[in-house]
């Protein structure tokens, strides 16, 4: 099974002989973890991602390692963006837009930062369940990533570990989805994170294929 090297966080064995990780671990994935204020809502998140990368790749999970070498999206070409990059991007990028929106508006905008964090961190949780390897080890989207895209197996993932509505909302309603419903504003604000990495991707795949 999967290991993290340096570790300090017991890692526990669940039932089925499953690693499971903590805060601790994700938290090296995934720096802004440790910015989710509520502790328990940290260790869901952690929780959650720990279930995809265990359950992910049709049942035989995935290293870290081969989590940091996925590729952003599979739908933009030859570009050097990662999975684990955007991810970071996007939750940074929350942030940065958060601390903009409260110092421009003399109107108190409200926004609820453990759930747009946690929200940003957990958007594509389902994407290591959509995406399998080919026999040639090629990461591609697998069989129940092509039924259940991403933002579903999200929820569904999410859910089972306790992650309030809001943050489900966010999961549910980042993607094209989510166009027909009235997003929140933690939504909002990753919606257009998540674009911005994703229209810029697009464009340098097209350039790639252009050389
Ligand atoms: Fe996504």
């Amino acid at each position: 099974m999967t290991k993290v090297s340096g570790e300090t966080e017991v890692t526990t064995m669940i039932a089925n002989q499953r690693t499971s990780y903590g805060v601790t671990q994700i938290a090296q994935l995934f720096p802004s973890l440790r910015k989710i204020k509520d502790k328990s809502l940290r260790e869901r998140v952690a929780a959650v991602w720990s279930e995809a990368i265990t359950t992910g790749c049709g049942g035989k999970g995935w290293t870290f390692d081969e989590l940091r070498a996925v590729k952003f999206t599979l739908l933009a070409g030859d570009i050097d963006m990662k999975f684990v990059e955007h991810l970071n991007s996007c939750a940074r990028q929350c942030i940065a837009i958060a601390d903009v929106l409260e110092n421009s508006f003399r109107c108190r905008i409200p926004i609820q930062r453990d759930h747009l964090i946690a929200g940003a961190l957990l958007a594509d949780v389902g994407k290591p369940l959509e995406y399998d390897k080919d026999a040639s080890g090629k990461v591609i989207q697998g069989k129940f990533g092509q039924q259940v895209r991403h933002p579903f197996s999200g929820v569904a993932l999410a859910y089972k570990h306790g992650i309030p509505g809001e943050v489900l909302h966010i999961i549910a309603t980042h993607s094209h989805e989510g166009d027909k419903m009235e997003r929140s504003i933690e939504s909002i604000i990753f919606h257009h994170a998540d674009f911005v990495d994703f229209d810029i991707a697009k464009l340098l795949g097209k350039r790639a294929a252009k050389k």
